[in-house]
């Protein structure tokens, strides 16, 4: 099953991003101060975006992937958030990245608090993790919020970064592990 439909809060709402998202994306990806404790290079251009999009393969292969985070009442996208599988750990990676206009309102912790959830409920997974760099003060107040536990400095593709976790502490329903 793949989930190109994420969990819905008061104010947002998760899909898969599609073509027509291309320069919300671009926008969102080559802004320096949104990417400047990502890790990631910038985008450079409108191409690269819609290819990033095209070649997205994350909902196939995994059922679930980093999400357009839609504003219901406006009907924007206002950046992504979502979960992400990481190969190379064999873990999973909540995240978020939002155009700074929507900054500071709390939309960060609603998305990623949703996103936990869904990946706990809906997924059934044991354990989510997030990576932050030490210096990324609003990320590392969202995953706070969130509720997720900081487990000390570990390096990541070459970057020391936090290692924040939550566990599935609920009880399951139906009880089937993914
Ligand atoms: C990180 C990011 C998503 C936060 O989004 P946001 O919607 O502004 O976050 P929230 O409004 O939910 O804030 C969460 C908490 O962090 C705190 N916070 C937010 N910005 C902060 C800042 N610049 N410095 C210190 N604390 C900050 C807030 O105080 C808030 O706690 P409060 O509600 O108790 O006041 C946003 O800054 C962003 O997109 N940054 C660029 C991309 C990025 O770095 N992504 C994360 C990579 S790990």
């Amino acid at each position: 099953m793949a989930y190109r439909e994420g969990p819905q809060t008061r104010r947002l709402l998760h899909r898969a991003f599609d073509l027509g998202d291309a320069e919300a994306f671009f926008r969102l990806n080559s802004d320096q101060e949104v990417m400047k404790f990502t890790g990631e290079p910038l985008l450079s251009s409108l191409k690269q975006a819609s290819e990033a999009i095209e070649c997205y393969t994350d909902f196939e292969r995994y059922g679930f992937g980093r999400w357009a985070c839609v504003e219901k009442q406006s009907g924007r996208v206002i950046g992504f958030s979502g979960l992400k599988y990481l190969p190379d750990l064999d873990e999973v990676d909540v995240g978020y990245r939002l155009m700074p206009e929507f900054w500071g309102r709390g939309f960060a912790t609603e998305a990623c608090a949703a996103c936990l959830e869904f990946g706990f409920r809906t997924l059934q997974l044991k354990e989510i993790i997030a990576m932050v760099i030490p210096a990324n003060a609003a990320s590392i107040g969202v995953v706070r919020k969130c509720g997720m536990r900081c487990e000390g400095e570990v390096s990541y593709e070459g970057i020391p970064v936090l290692r924040f976790v939550k566990t599935n502490s609920s009880p399951s329903v139906g009880g089937a592990a993914v």
